[in-house]
């Protein structure tokens, strides 16, 4: 786990901290057809609002190619951008179609509330462009059993373990894609908790299989370079985004919520009675008026994100979505998108044990420190957000690049 401080000056290159060389040796075949110029990389360790990353390639013919900017809150723009533009060609996913509909396979449950990251991809991935019916095309192959459809129907976790290994042995018994990488180049969706413990009883899905998960932490056997952090995402946002709103953000620190976990309980304990950050050592309940809890992220610059029963919450996207700097307060989390995107450009992760030290490390952070991670923020947004059907860059998209990034698998 990244335990940082909100940068001083920018990395100069942050190649090596993507991870994958195979990655990178895709994007250097790449490269070499294409001329890069990167112009106006910052330099300057004062944050810069207008300092966008502008990646112009000019194809060896000199014809006309589309600029797009793509900011410094990724670690390489122009890598991310054309290896991302080669998925949106080639990448396909064969959908297992068996199993019904009707139970637990197939179909999301629903699109909302806490776990709806896990429907929004069940229902995204059958109007992408992504998907193919011939196998032989697939580069990756979906298991389609949504454990969260299971908790619907009120299923018992044990039950849910022999279901899941039932439909997989099911799967590998009547085609021969399975055994060719014995799971290698299969993937499983999960934003409940329960369902990356009802994987345990296939042991090939928990070790080579990729899964995709809400709640990436080493408790549930999560492996950073094979499985896929899905951020949890609770939608629709009751209110709209934030953004422009700077003036407004007028108290440092907030927090409200239930004390499930040994650092919340030490959260609201030692913070409880303080005048400028405002914890609750409690929810904020409903009677008090409508979207009180909502509201309280626009008038924030730090939203404080401690993990609840998993190292996951959706704070963190809810913080994302209203312009309020999510502070991650957990350790042992693997970020969504962290190899993709500089979680340190448009928030604060700290360790847990810095909690005794909260204020002094927010109010350490210079007002145009914060500007500028919050014009990053800004910029994030769309990618912790699920549409149906999906845009580009998106939620869906998101994920789907991670799994495009782990797509190379030997097969026998
Ligand atoms: C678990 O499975 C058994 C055997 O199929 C069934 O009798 C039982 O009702 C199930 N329990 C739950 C909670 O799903
Ligand atoms: C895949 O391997 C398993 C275990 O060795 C075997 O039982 C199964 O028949 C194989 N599947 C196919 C389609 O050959
Ligand atoms: C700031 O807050 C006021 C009062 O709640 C609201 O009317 C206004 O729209 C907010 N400004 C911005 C830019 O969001
Ligand atoms: C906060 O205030 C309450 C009520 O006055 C008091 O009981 C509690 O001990 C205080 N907590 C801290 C950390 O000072």
């Amino acid at each position: 786990m990244l335990a940082v401080k909100p940068p001083q000056s920018p990395p100069s290159s942050s190649m090596f901290t993507l991870r994958g060389s195979l990655l990178t040796l895709a994007i250097l075949t790449l490269i070499s057809f294409t001329f890069l110029s990167l112009k106006s990389l910052r330099s300057s360790p004062q944050p810069q609002p207008s300092s966008n990353l502008v990646v112009n390639t000019v194809g060896k013919s000199n014809e006309k190619v589309e600029k797009e900017e793509l900011s410094e809150v990724y670690h390489s723009p122009e890598i991310f951008r054309l290896n991302y533009e080669e998925m949106e060609k080639r990448f396909k996913v064969y959908v297992y179609p068996d199993g019904d509909p009707n139970t637990f396979y197939q179909t999301p449950r629903k699109l909302t509330g806490k776990y709806s990251s896990e429907g929004y991809f069940f229902q995204n991935i059958r109007e992408s462009r992504f998907r193919t019916d011939d196998p032989d095309q697939a580069d990756l192959f979906f298991i389609p059993i949504s454990c969260h459809k299971m908790r619907g129907k009120g299923t018992s976790y044990e039950n849910m373990t022999v279901i899941v290994k039932d439909y997989v042995e099911s799967l590998m018994f009547k085609y021969p894609y399975w055994n060719r990488t014995l799971g290698a180049d299969h993937f499983f969706v999960t934003c409940h908790d329960v369902g990356v413990r009802a994987t345990e009883g296939m042991p090939f899905l928990v070790k080579n299989s990729i899964r995709v998960v809400c709640s990436p932490s080493y408790d549930v056997g999560f492996i950073p370079h094979k499985d896929v952090a899905l951020p949890q995402v609770l939608q629709p946002f009751a209110l709209p985004a934030g953004g422009n709103d700077l003036q407004n953000r007028t108290n440092l620190g907030f927090w409200a919520g239930h004390r499930n976990s040994k650092i919340r309980v030490i959260l609201a304990r030692v913070w409880e009675n303080d005048t400028e950050l405002d914890i609750s050592n409690n929810r904020i309940s409903r009677a008090i008026g409508p979207l009180v809890y909502q509201k309280r992220f626009y008038r924030n610059k730090y939203c404080i994100c401690p993990g609840g029963s998993q190292v996951n919450s959706a704070r963190i996207t809810d913080s994302i979505h209203y312009g309020c700097i999510p502070v991650i307060l957990s350790d042992y989390y693997d970020l969504p998108f962290n190899d993709i995107l500089d979680w340190r450009k448009f928030s604060v992760v700290l360790r847990e044990r810095d909690v005794y030290e909260l204020k002094q490390k927010l109010k350490d952070i210079s007002y145009s420190e914060f500007v500028w991670l919050h014009m990053n923020l800004v910029e994030v947004q769309k990618h912790f957000q699920w549409n149906t059907p999906p845009i580009k860059y998106d939620a869906f998209h998101m994920v789907m690049y991670e799994l495009w990034l782990r797509r190379h698998v030997i097969r026998y």
